[in-house]
């Protein structure tokens, strides 16, 4: 099974380009399942109902989210109707949503969790415990597991790596918004990556207008952050291939366009 990641995808600058090459990466690489990180879609920060249903309609399956999940309040309208959205899994019990999604494809299944780390982020329940149980629970129904680890820290995500390496086929970091270069197969079989990087604004920092940045850096005054509009745009993703029978990753292969590394040469 093929599966292609979208990470982060920011503002409208980040939909536009969903909609402009998703259908070109599924001709080149023709996965089958298709996931994208979606909690910075709506103007930097939540998502809508229209987004999310637009991002099914445009080819992905599942959308994952992270720690700005409830930034948009209209989420707590839709999120029981939307199936195929998953917020972090370690949100304390009782939280509207789910963590974990299980999607039939020609005969197989894959399993897709959304967990979060907790270092330089809000203080949520222990991930580690979580996805324990989220594994033993996805285990009795297939061994095709897909995770999205939305986290701030490298040491976080690399543990976490280790930690599933083996059982889970894959793990892919989110949030940092900047594409790392260590994508790699551990050694029990998992494939990995600590941020799968951001799809939106490229002229910017991490998404964010960058003269607003600088003005927080240099002044320490507060600042509205405002997603870049203006400039050029880019687009970050991550295909895995894995063996239907066991589960393990077979390759895993980043993927980058912007104007440094074009699609279309
Ligand atoms: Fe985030």
């Amino acid at each position: 099974m093929k599966i292609l990641f979208i990470g982060d995808v920011v503002g409208s600058p980040g939909r536009d380009m969903v909609e402009q090459y998703l259908p070109a990466l599924k001709e080149k690489y023709k996965p089958h399942v298709t996931i994208i990180n979606g909690e910075n879609a709506a103007a930097g920060k939540g998502i809508t109902e229209k987004i999310y249903k637009q991002f099914l309609q445009w080819g992905a399956q599942v959308i994952t989210m992270g720690n700005h999940t409830w930034a948009k309040k209209e989420i707590f309208e839709f999120i029981d109707d939307a199936k195929y959205m998953i917020r972090p899994a370690n949100f304390p019990e009782n939280n509207p949503g789910e963590g974990m999604v299980f999607l039939k494809l020609n005969g197989m299944e894959i399993a897709v969790i959304n967990i979060q780390g907790r270092t330089f982020l809000p203080a949520i329940d222990d991930p580690f415990a979580k996805i324990d149980k989220l594994i033993d629970q996805a285990q009795k129904r297939t061994n095709i597991i897909f995770v999205d680890f939305h986290a701030e820290v490298t040491s976080e995500k690399q543990a976490m790596g280790y930690f599933v390496d083996g059982r889970v086929s894959a793990i892919v970091g989110t949030h940092t918004h900047v594409q790392t270069s260590d994508e790699r197969i551990l050694p029990q079989g998992t494939a990995y990556i600590t941020d799968v990087g951001m799809t939106g604004p490229y002229d910017a920092i991490l998404g964010v207008e960058k003269e607003t940045i600088l003005k927080k850096f240099v002044t320490g005054l507060p600042v509205r952050h405002e997603v870049d509009k203006k400039g050029r745009t880019q687009l970050s993703a991550v295909l895995m291939t894995i063996d239907d029978k066991t589960g393990k990753a077979a390759a895993v292969e980043r993927i980058l366009i912007n104007p440094d590394h074009p699609f279309f040469r």
